[in-house]
């Protein structure tokens, strides 16, 4: 089964990537040393995770160990989100391939369709309008300069990926966004497959217990847990299968060298079709809903206007919790 996919720039994306976001400082290191040792050849990373100087330190230790050469390694770095002016998104980039230590990233994210003032923090009051199709030019110049190997974007809904389609010049090549047993994203994935667009999966086994994520427990969810019990597999290794078995590539974040080559022992089994099926009848919730986002300054006026009413309300409690840990990871 696919070890990687082919984007449309013809270039490879290894199905298992790590995630890097709140890996604690100090631990860093050891993780990716643990997941390239393990086989993982991709890495995700943002300047948001506020810990890429340590994923540099890592990759260059790789690379003078022999471990790896540069070239076998896909590294995703994303644009931090008040660096969206068209003048500022190259000096972004520059500042991310000094911090991991590069010359070019694989690929290269617009974080979100989410933007804050220049020099400010991810707090709600800094918010302000998103100009996609100016962000998008200037990742477009990176893309020419080879400085990104691909560029895409991260959180974009169906309708947002194809108003990006309609005035791109370099189609996006991923939308990284959130997708496990959960939230399936089965119309986000048809309009991806029919536009050539790769499906990254974030949180891709639910994230649990992260700041800013609520709704059920994708891990101890009866569906994956049934399979997970017939294949003698662990539900981890049931959501990660499933997602590359629905042709995306998972982005799973461990900290613990255990669970890192637990999670990327997927490839030599798979869910047969009839298990496959049962997934179907999972209840769909999106997890992280960013609902602080929904502010006077953003333009956006509803959660249906940031997701394009591509999200579902568990109950009451979700639109009132408490944001402050979530904001917390990103200042
Ligand atoms: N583009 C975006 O906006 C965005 C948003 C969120 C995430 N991401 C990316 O996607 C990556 C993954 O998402 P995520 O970190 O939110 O969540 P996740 O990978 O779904 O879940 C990570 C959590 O699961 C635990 N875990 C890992 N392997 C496990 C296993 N085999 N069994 C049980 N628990 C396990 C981890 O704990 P331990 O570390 O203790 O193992 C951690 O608490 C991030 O790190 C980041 O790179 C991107």
């Amino acid at each position: 089964m696919a070890e990687s996919f082919v984007l449309n720039t013809g270039a490879r994306i290894p199905s298992v990537g790590l995630g890097t976001w709140q890996i604690e400082h100090g631990a860093v290191s050891d993780a990716i040393y643990a997941a390239v040792k393990a086989g993982y050849r991709h890495i995700d990373s943002a300047v948001a995770y506020r810990n890429q100087k340590e994923v540099g330190l890592a990759l260059q230790k790789l690379f003078e160990d022999g471990v790896v050469k540069r070239e076998d390694l896909f590294v995703t770095s994303k644009l931090w989100p008040g660096n969206h002016a068209p003048e500022d998104v190259q000096e972004d980039l520059c500042s991310a391939l000094e911090d991991l230590r590069l010359d070019y990233v694989d690929l290269y994210l617009i974080h979100g369709p989410i933007r804050i003032q220049k020099g400010t923090m991810f707090i709600p009051e800094n918010l302000i309008p998103t100009d996609i199709p100016a962000t998008w030019g200037a990742m477009e110049k990176l893309y020419h300069a080879g400085k990104a190997r691909a560029i895409g974007v991260s959180n974009f809904s169906c309708k947002k990926l194809q108003d990006l389609l309609a005035v791109a010049r370099v189609p996006p090549a991923v939308n990284q966004v959130e997708c496990h047993p959960v939230w399936q994203q089965d119309k986000l994935r048809k309009l991806c497959q029919s536009t050539g667009v790769h499906l990254s999966a974030y949180s891709p086994l639910g994230s649990p217990g992260s700041p800013g994520y609520s709704g059920p427990n994708v891990l101890s969810n009866p569906v994956v847990m049934s399979v997970a019990e017939r294949l003698q597999k662990t539900p981890a290794q049931v959501a990660l299968r499933w997602g590359i078995q629905m042709g995306q590539s998972v982005l799973p974040k461990s900290a613990d060298r255990t669970r890192i080559g637990e999670n990327f022992d997927i490839f030599d089994w798979s869910i047969p079709y009839d298990l496959m099926a049962k997934f179907s009848a999972i209840k769909q919730v999106r997890l992280l809903k960013v609902e602080f986002v929904v502010h006077p300054n953003s333009g956006y006026n509803t959660l249906e206007d940031l997701w394009d009413g591509e999200v579902e309300y568990e109950d009451e409690r979700t639109e009132n919790q408490d944001h402050s840990d979530f904001l917390r990871c990103f200042s």
